[in-house]
């Protein structure tokens, strides 16, 4: 479900053309539907209504403040690993008591600001880890709010690079090991149990790898409860996949329905940390047709956005539909769409059947509102895009497009 429909020919978002952003902003530029992220939020957490719970928005997915402050007006939470996400969270006003910090490598640094902020929990995940926390919180005087994650093991059967709950990932603990340092935490005088959590991956199309993470996830709970721990929260991760193409996912109705169950009479608000559900179909980066090229048997669109605005495609080989923005009958070229940057893997689709587009004509990569802008970067001293957020009939860019003095802001020349 989005808001980027055909009408009369052209391209919408919402009630705004996409040339009239094109026009007034330039391109590449992502576009985000305010619409569809507050329809995405209230669809999951409806869903999810029949127990209590909590959406932590996962902000690497996308982390401009507008998405942010869209959200925390819904009562979203947040889910963020680093220092840099709690700035922005805060900045945007999502409440301290609705953060919760998972990573690997998290410093103290960002141990310590957190802790000061008064955040929900820390996802904790090595034992090192939960020591340092505990020296954190000692020399503050705070007691350190915190869920272990474990990995249950289970195959979420996604792209390997962001399958996570496996048990040979880097992620979180083994079942085994947790009950170690559940008991381990006990005796830790600045830290206090809060609740478990996982995340299994992203992208997951299938209900069945969540109900038999959480299934093994409430064994644990129930193990933990009967040794005297207290388990408020059962944080299940994030990881709900969503159409790319025309593939069918389940919708968070069918997660409801498999997870509900197995946690209703847990006695714990169950945690969500869903980004790119939320916000993934809710955007697109709208770019230009710069010229038309054939080499051998090959033929080339060049575009002027390239792997450093939306690097899916040649880091998973992810699937982005292309749409012109001018509609069109018919798609009977097979292209690469290519941009700029001087790599072989800068493509943003590959032997891709289009109608025939011309120089100058506009094109919208769909499904880029999930990390797009987020792991964007200046490769090639290339200016990260403008992002503009739709409402209605009324839009406004949320984020510059970056200048060349950005580009070079805090370098110096030697000596
Ligand atoms: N919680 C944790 C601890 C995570 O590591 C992630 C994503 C999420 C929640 C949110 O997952 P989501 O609901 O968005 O699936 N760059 C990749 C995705 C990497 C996901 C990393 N972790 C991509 O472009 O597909």
């Amino acid at each position: 479900m989005h808001h980027f429909a055909y009408r009369g020919g052209e391209l919408y978002c919402e009630e705004v053309p996409l040339k009239k952003i094109a026009g007034e902003v330039g391109t590449p530029v992502y576009v985000y539907s305010r619409r569809t992220i507050v329809e995405h939020y209230r669809r999951l957490d409806e869903a999810f209504s029949g127990v209590p719970h909590l959406v932590c928005y996962s902000v690497k997915a996308n982390s401009n403040l507008s998405v942010l402050s869209t959200l925390a007006s819904l009562g979203a939470g947040a889910d963020i690993v680093s220092g840099g996400e709690l700035f922005r969270v805060l900045r945007a006003g999502i409440p301290p008591s609705r953060i919760v910090f998972a990573g690997v490598g998290k410093t103290e640094a960002e141990m310590s600001s957190a802790l000061r902020a008064g955040i929900l929990m820390f996802n904790v995940e090595s034992r090192q880890e939960m020591h340092v926390l505990n020296e954190v919180a000692a020399r503050s005087g705070l007691e350190a709010p915190v869920a272990l994650r474990v990995n249950p093991d289970v195959d979420p059967e996604t792209h390997p690079y962001i399958a996570t709950g496996l048990r040979e990932a880097k992620f979180g603990v083994g079942m085994r090991e947790a009950l170690e340092l559940y008991e381990e935490a006990r005796g830790l005088s600045h830290l206090r149990i809060r609740g478990v959590h996982q995340h299994i991956g992203s992208q997951i199309t299938q209900v069945e790898p969540f109900r038999e993470s959480v299934s093994r996830l409430r064994e644990l709970v129930l193990e933990l409860k009967a040794r005297g721990l207290e388990v408020e929260y059962l944080n299940i991760g994030g990881g709900f996949g969503i159409p790319y193409r025309d593939e069918e996912v389940p919708y968070p109705s069918d997660y409801a329905e498999a997870i509900g169950p197995l946690v209703s009479e847990l006695g714990c608000t169950l945690i969500m940390e869903t980004g790119r559900m939320i916000v993934g179909n809710a955007g697109v980066l709208l770019t230009r047709v710069l010229y038309l090229k054939e080499t051998g048997d090959k033929r080339f669109v060049v575009v002027d956005a390239a792997m450093n605005d939306l690097l899916r495609p040649a880091l998973y080989h992810a699937y982005h539909e292309i749409l012109p923005v001018d509609e069109k009958e018919g798609a009977d070229q097979v292209v690469d769409v290519v941009g700029p940057v001087c790599e072989t893997g800068d493509f943003l689709a590959r032997e891709r059947a289009l109608p025939g587009v011309e120089p100058g004509e506009l094109l919208a990569v769909m499904s880029a509102g999930a990390y797009g802008f987020t792991m964007s970067s200046n490769y090639n001293s290339r200016l990260r895009p403008a992002e503009v957020m739709v409402d209605g009939d009324r839009f406004a860019v949320v984020r510059e497009r970056e200048s060349y003095e950005d580009l070079i802001r805090g370098e110096r020349v030697w000596p």
